[in-house]
């Protein structure tokens, strides 16, 4: 499905706000979904490793399980010219000591992870460098569960402070620079909805063909197409009607309302639910074809 720059420029010189979000929402709220798949999958493909690896491992310690360490690497003694070299060092230094580093951070944060027996865990854990030591768990493949997976409510549906105190992102609008919008869907419903913060909206819902402006209401507050330029045998009905699909996943994933009863093809049955359900969508069509 092709999303052509062009389109995303003519975007540019009519809504700079929509293309300033294009920068952050393409790359946190479309690719969201996407992330936390193959996040899933990594994870997964990682447990199936450990599983693998914990039935050849050799000279591993009953008892033993994989931890997450977390380390001040401001206190990595000059000696060590690198950090791999200092955690191998501090592994060294536990009893009992044959620890390999399955993972070393450094990005998010800084550590690694290890297996380690519950003699080694409370030595280590005595070490002043070491901030954490968290377990590893084993974790499931969730689709339509991402609000719990991420912390934001709990698993009897209690929101946390973050969306009660932001009444669910009310006075956020999120732009989607993807493949329109079905609008009807009951994700996008707008009962219970506070009027549009008139403070930070000055959109327009343009619609299109099959897409009366009617279909707008307080939470599909914008909607636009962006056609010109895309070649003619891509070319579609002039509206910001998705066709494909794609456009109202993301919508729904970042800001869908809760849905009893939705599933894919009868699986992963449950409530289908975005992470912010007030906040406002503004939709901008820039796929075709
Ligand atoms: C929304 O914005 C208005 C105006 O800035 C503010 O008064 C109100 O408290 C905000 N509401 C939430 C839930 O953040
Ligand atoms: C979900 O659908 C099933 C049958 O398809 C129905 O029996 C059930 O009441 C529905 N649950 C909710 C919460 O709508």
């Amino acid at each position: 499905m092709p999303c052509y720059e062009i389109c995303s420029i003519k975007n540019h010189a009519n809504h700079a706000y929509a293309y300033h979000q294009y920068h952050s929402f393409l790359f946190q709220i479309k690719w969201l979904s996407f992330q936390l798949l193959i996040l899933s999958i990594l994870i997964t493909i990682f447990f199936s490793l450990n599983l693998f690896l914990s039935f050849l491992a050799i000279g591993h310690e009953i008892g033993s399980q994989n931890f997450i360490v977390q380390v001040q690497n401001g206190n990595k003694p000059l000696e060590f010219s690198d950090v791999e070299t200092w955690y191998m060092s501090i592994l060294n230094s536990l009893a009992d000591h044959n620890n390999e580093i399955i993972h070393v951070y450094k990005t998010v944060f800084h550590g690694f992870s290890t297996s380690l027996t519950p003699q080694q865990l409370q030595q280590l854990k005595k070490r002043p460098e070491i901030i954490g030591v968290i377990p590893d768990q084993k974790l499931q493949l969730l689709t339509t569960r991402s609000p719990l997976f991420l912390g934001l409510i709990t698993s009897s549906k209690t929101p946390n402070n973050l969306l009660k105190k932001f009444n669910y992102g009310s006075n956020v609008t999120i732009a989607l620079l993807d493949s329109g919008i079905w609008p009807e869907r009951e994700s996008f419903n707008d009962k219970d909805f506070d009027p549009i913060p008139s403070h930070n909206w000055n959109g327009v819902c343009e619609g299109g063909e099959d897409f009366p402006k009617t279909l707008c209401n307080k939470k599909l507050i914008g909607v636009r197409y962006f056609n010109k330029g895309v070649p003619k045998d891509e070319h579609e009905k002039p509206t910001a009607r998705d066709t494909i699909g794609h456009g109202t996943h993301t919508a729904s994933t970042a800001t869908g309302r809760a849905v009893n009863n939705a599933s894919l093809l009868g699986y992963a049955k449950g409530e289908a639910v975005g992470m912010a359900e007030k906040a406002r969508l503004a939709i901008y069509r820039v796929c075709w074809g």
